[in-house]
C-alpha cells in the first residue's frame, strides 16, 4: 500500500473509463499496411503452416510504434476437438514468447491434428485474416477480416468483430464489472490500490463470450504490456512485444464451465486447498506487537465468531525485512509460541514474505543471494537495487539457475523454524517505490522513508534524478528496442513502465530484460515458492497466497484482490473480481473483507463480513492507520458473522467438494449465474449476487441502509437456506428468470438451495478440524419432480497427494436416495441426518435404512431424519413412505 496512492486511487475511481474515440489507445491503426500469404501453406502434423509478408505497397503503413517485422508464421494447429491454437510469430523467432521454465506452465506439444474438431479456420490471403468458427452452431466466434493487423517489434495489433452488445467476461487483473463494458483493458502488473478501471496486480489476457447461450474463450498467452479495447463491436489487442499466440476454447456443449474446464486443460487446474484454508481468515497490517495479535485471537474467541487462521503481516520483521523479527514487539520466540499455541487450538498460522531483500552486507538473505549471484541485473551487469519497505533492495531473478535452491533454502529455513502453515507473497508485480535503480552504490544505507512521505519538491527532484540516472544506465547490451519509453504507451496507471516498479531495461538471466518478462515475475515467484515449500514438507498441501499472478497461477497459488478500500462500491466490486478470478482458473481467491485502505462503518463491515464469509477465500484485513475493523467490535457485526459463519462452516463439506472439482475439473468454485444458466440474457450482468457451485445462491446487501436486495432467480425451485420456505417456484417450458425482493436486515444474508440439489453439511464448531469432525448430513432440495442430486468428496482434508478418496454421488428419485460412486476413503464421519425441503417431503412419515425404520419429524417445510447413523464407506439405499 501506498498511502499517497489512496486518494489518487479515490479521485480516479469513478471517472476512469472515459475516453474519447480519438484516444490513441482506442483507436485503430487504420493506416497500417498488412500482410499477405507468400509462399505455400503447408500442411503439418497438428494442422497448416501458413507464411505471412508485408504488403508493402503503403509507404505510411509501416514502423508505426516500432520495427515492422516483414516476414511472418502463422501456425495453425488443431490441438484437441475443443482446443484451437493459432500462433502467429515472426519468421525469424526473434520476438520473446512466454517460456514454460521456470514457470511450470506445461504447453502441450500436439503432434496430432484433432479429428472432429468442434471449430473451423478460415482465412483471406491478400490481405490475410483469419476467422473461427464454431462448427455446431456456425458462429463466427473471432474474425479480424477488414480490421487492421500490425507485427512490429513494439506494437502488435489485431482486432475481432463482436456482436452488437457482447457479453465479454474476463481480461484483467482489473476492478470493473463482471460483465465487460466499453472499455480499454491495460494489462500491466502494477502495485495500485485497485482504481477502478486501471492495471493493477495480475495479468490475464483471457476473455470468455457468450453468445446466443453459447460460450467460447480466447487467451492470448503473452507477457508484454498491452491494451485490450472492448468498444465499437470489437475487441482490439494492442500489445508492446512479443508475438500473437492465440488459443480458442470451443467447447461442443457450449457451457462457460465447459469453456473453464477446456482453458485449465492447457493452463494447469486451480489447487486443491487443505480443510482449514477454508476456514475464516483475520490479518491486519499495523498490529504494534504480538499482544495485539493475540488480543484478537482471544476476542474472536470470546465472541464465538469461528477463527481459523492467524495472519502476521510485515510488522513482525524487524525493520521489515524478511525472515527477521522485531526483538522488541515481535521477538522470535513468541512468534514461534504464537504459531504452537494456535496449532494446539487447531488453528492456523500464516506470515507475509516480500521478494525484495534488504541490500545489507550484514544480512544473512542478501549475503547468500549475492554469493549464488540471484539478483536481477542493471544492464552493465552490476546487481539491480530498487527501494522496498526495508530500504534498497535486491530482486530475485526468478529466471536464474541459482533461485530456487536460493528461495528453497531462505524459505525452508524460516518455516521451519518458525512453524506456519503457510507464507503470504506480496508485491511480487514487482513493487518498487523508487524509479530505477535508485540504490546503486548504496548498499548498507539501511532503512530509507518512504517516498510518500518526503516533501513534494523532494520527491519530484529524488524522480527526476532517477529517471536521468536510469537513462544514464542505458540499454542492455546489442539491444535494439526502446524499452524505457517505447512509442506505443499503453494505458498505465503508474505512467511509464518502469513506474513503481523494476526498470523495464534490467535484466534476468539469459539477458532477457525486464520489459518482456515483468509480467510474469509474481507468477515464477509463486512457482518456486509453492515448490519450496513442498521440499520443506511433502506431505502437506502447500499455502501460498500471491498478489501478482498470470495466466496458470491458480495451481500455484490462491490470490487476493490486493489493497480495496473501505467503500460500498469495493464490497459491491469484490464480488466481480472474485469471479474474474474464478474464470482465470485462481479457484481460491477472495477480497480483503471490510475493505484495507480507509476507515470502514459498522454497518459497511457488518455487510461485508455477511458475504465475505462465503468469498472462496475468506479473510478480514485491514491497512496500517485505519481504524480497527475486528467483526467482534461492533455486537451487529459479531452477529452478522456469526450467522454467516456459522453457514459457511455448515457447508464446509460442499465447498470441499467443489474445490475437489475445480482442482480437477477447472470449474469456478463462486460462479456467476450466467455461467449456470447461459441461455438467459437477463442475468448476463448481473455480478451482485453469485452461485457456490451450482446450488447455493447467495444474494448479499451492497448498499448502504438498504435492507431489501432485489435478487433474480433463475427457473426452478429455490428453498430459502434458513427457513426451508419455497421463495421462487418458478417451472416448466416458459419459465423466465423472476426477480424477488428478499428481506435482508442487518445481521441477515439470504442464501438460497436450488431445487433438485443435494447438499452434504457438517455441523459448525469454532474450527474447521472440530467441525469436521462431526458427523454428515444431507439437505435434500426437491425440483419441481421430486427428484435431486449431489455429490461429496473426502479425503484426509491434507495430504498433498492423495492416498485414499471417496467419491459419493447422491440421487434422490421416487422417495429413495441412493448413494453410489468410490468409497476408498476408511473413516470418514457417518451420515447422521436427512433433510428432505420441498412439496413431495411433506408426504413422508419413515425412512427405512436397512436395519431400521425412523420416524422423521417435520416443520412447515421440510421432514428430517435424525439419526439415520450410515457409514458413508459403502454404496446405500435409504427408502422414505
Ligand atoms: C501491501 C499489501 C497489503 C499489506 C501491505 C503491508 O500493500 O497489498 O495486503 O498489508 O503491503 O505488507
Amino acid at each position: 500500500m501506498k498511502i499517497s496512492h489512496i486518494v489518487v486511487a479515490i479521485a480516479l475511481t469513478f471517472s476512469a473509463n472515459v475516453f474519447s474515440q480519438t484516444d490513441k489507445h482506442y483507436a485503430l491503426s487504420t493506416s497500417a499496411s498488412g500482410y499477405k500469404v507468400d509462399g505455400k501453406v503447408k500442411s503439418t502434423d497438428a494442422g497448416l503452416q501458413i507464411p505471412l509478408s508485408l504488403i508493402s505497397d503503403k509507404k505510411d503503413g509501416i514502423n508505426l510504434y516500432g520495427n515492422t517485422i516483414e516476414n511472418l508464421v502463422v501456425d495453425v494447429d488443431y490441438e484437441t476437438e475443443e482446443r484451437l491454437h493459432i500462433k502467429i510469430s515472426d519468421k525469424e523467432k526473434k520476438q520473446y514468447t512466454v517460456p514454460d521454465s521456470p514457470l511450470g506452465i506445461e504447453r502441450p506439444n500436439v503432434v496430432h491434428r484433432a479429428e472432429k474438431a468442434n471449430y473451423d479456420f478460415q482465412y483471406t490471403a491478400k490481405p490475410f485474416s483469419f476467422r473461427v468458427v464454431r462448427k455446431s452452431d456456425k458462429a463466427v466466434i473471432f474474425d479480424t477480416s477488414n480490421m487492421p493487423f500490425v507485427f512490429e517489434d513494439q506494437y502488435l495489433e489485431l482486432s475481432t468483430k463482436l456482436p452488437d452488445d457482447a457479453n465479454i467476461y474476463g481480461l484483467g487483473e482489473v476492478t470493473a464489472p463482471f460483465r465487460r463494458t466499453t472499455n480499454i483493458t491495460t494489462i500491466w502488473a502494477r502495485d495500485n490500490a485497485d482504481d477502478f478501471y486501471r492495471n493493477i496486480y495480475g495479468s490475464h489476457p483471457y476473455y470468455s463470450e457468450i453468445r446466443d447461450g453459447k460460450a467460447h474463450g480466447v487467451l492470448l498467452m503473452n507477457s508484454h504490456g498491452m491494451d485490450v479495447v472492448t468498444a465499437d463491436n470489437r475487441i482490439t489487442y494492442k500489445v508492446i512485444g512479443g508475438i500473437l499466440d492465440f488459443y480458442f476454447f470451443v467447447p461442443k456443449s457450449g457451457s462457460p464451465n465447459d469453456v473453464s474446464i477446456a482453458y485449465t486443460d492447457l493452463i494447469g487446474k486451480p489447487l486443491m486447498p487443505s480443510h482449514w484454508m477454508l476456514g475464516w481468515h483475520h490479518c491486519r497490517y499495523g498490529y504494534k506487537s504480538i499482544n495485539d495479535v493475540e488480543t484478537v485471537i482471544k476476542k474472536y474467541k470470546e465472541a464465538n465468531i469461528p477463527l481459523q487462521t492467524a495472519w502476521v503481516d510485515i510488522d513482525y520483521m524487524e525493520e521489515t525485512k524478511d525472515f527477521s523479527f522485531d526483538g522488541v514487539n515481535f521477538p522470535k520466540k513468541r512468534m514461534i509460541a504464537l504459531g504452537e499455541q494456535l496449532h494446539k487450538e487447531g488453528q492456523n498460522y500464516v506470515v507475509m514474505v516480500d521478494p525484495a531483500i534488504s541490500a545489507n552486507t550484514t544480512y544473512g538473505p542478501y549475503v547468500r543471494g549475492t554469493e549464488m549471484d540471484v539478483w536481477i541485473k542493471n544492464p552493465d551487469g552490476s546487481d539491480y537495487v530498487g527501494m522496498v519497505w526495508p530500504g534498497y533492495t535486491t530482486f530475485p531473478d526468478w529466471w536464474h539457475p541459482n533461485a530456487s535452491a536460493y528461495w528453497e533454502k531462505e524459505i525452508g529455513d524460516f518455516v521451519d523454524m518458525l512453524g506456519v502453515d503457510g507464507l503470504w507473497i506480496d508485491m511480487n508485480e514487482p513493487a518498487s517505490f523508487c524509479l530505477g535503480s535508485c540504490g546503486s552504490g548504496k548498499v548498507d544505507a539501511g532503512k530509507q522513508p518512504y517516498r510518500w512521505l518526503l516533501p513534494q519538491e523532494v520527491q519530484d527532484a529524488n524522480h527526476a534524478a532517477q529517471e536521468e540516472a536510469l537513462k544514464a544506465l542505458g540499454n542492455p547490451p546489442g539491444e535494439t528496442r526502446d524499452l524505457l519509453y517505447p512509442k506505443y504507451v499503453i494505458n498505465n496507471g503508474g505512467g511509464n513502465l518502469s513506474e513503481l516498479t523494476v526498470a523495464t531495461t534490467a535484466l534476468h538471466y539469459g539477458n532477457v530484460p525486464h520489459y518482456d518478462i515483468h509480467n510474469l515475475y509474481g507468477h515464477a515467484e509463486s512457482y518456486i515458492t509453492r515448490n519450496a515449500l513442498i521440499k520443506q514438507n511433502s506431505k502437506a498441501r502447500p499455502f501460498v497466497l500471491s498478489r501478482s499472478t498470470f495466466v496458470g497461477t491458480g495451481k500455484n497459488a490462491g490470490h487476493w484482490t490486493g489493497d480495496n478500500h473501505s467503500l460500498w462500491e469495493y464490497l459491491k466490486s469484490s464480488l466481480a473480481n472474485i469471479l474474474n478470478m474464478q474464470m482465470f482458473g485462481i479457484t481460491y481467491s477472495g477480497a480483503d473483507v471490510c475493505g484495507f485502505n480507509q476507515n470502514t462503518t459498522e454497518e459497511l463491515c457488518t455487510r461485508w463480513m455477511s458475504i465475505g464469509a462465503f468469498y472462496p477465500f475468506a479473510r478480514n484485513h485491514n491497512a496500517i492507520g485505519q481504524s480497527d475493523q475486528e467483526p467482534y467490535l461492533w455486537n451487529t457485526t459479531a452477529e452478522a458473522s456469526r450467522n454467516a459463519l456459522q453457514v459457511r462452516y455448515a457447508l464446509l463439506p460442499y465447498y470441499y467438494t467443489l474445490f475437489e472439482e475445480s482442482h480437477r475439473l477447472g470449474t469456478g468454485v463462486w460462479r456467476p449465474l450466467i455461467f449456470e444458466y447461459p441461455q438467459y440474457n437477463e442475468i448476463a450482468a448481473n455480478d451482485l449476487q453469485v452461485l457456490v457451485g451450482s446450488d447455493i445462491l447467495l444474494s448479499p446487501v451492497l448498499d448502504k441502509g438498504r435492507t431489501t436486495v432485489d435478487a433474480q432467480f433463475p427457473p426452478g425451485i429455490w428453498y430459502d437456506w434458513f427457513t426451508h420456505e419455497t421463495t421462487v417456484e418458478n417451472v416448466g417450458k416458459h419459465a423466465e428468470v423472476e426477480t424477488v425482493t428478499l428481506d435482508a436486515p442487518i445481521t441477515h444474508i439470504p442464501v438460497h438451495i436450488r431445487g433438485g440439489s443435494i447438499i452434504p453439511t457438517k455441523q459448525p464448531k469454532y474450527t474447521v478440524g472440530e467441525t469436521y469432525s462431526t458427523e454428515y448430513s444431507l439437505i435434500i432440495a426437491l425440483d419441481d419432480s421430486d427428484t435431486a442430486k449431489g455429490r461429496l468428496y473426502i479425503d484426509d482434508g491434507e495430504s498433498l497427494e492423495v492416498e485414499n478418496s471417496s467419491d459419493i454421488s447422491f440421487t434422490y428419485k421416487k422417495g429413495k436416495l441412493s448413494a453410489s460412486g468410490e468409497f476408498g476413503y476408511a473413516h470418514p464421519e457417518k451420515l447422521q441426518k436427512i433433510t428432505i425441503i420441498g412439496k413431495g417431503a411433506s408426504k413422508l412419515t419413515i425412512a427405512h435404512t436397512e436395519h431400521k425404520s425412523i420416524e422423521l419429524t417435520k416443520d412447515d417445510n421440510s421432514v428430517t431424519a435424525d439419526n439415520v447413523s450410515i457409514n458413508l464407506t459403502e454404496p446405500f439405499e435409504i427408502k422414505f413412505d
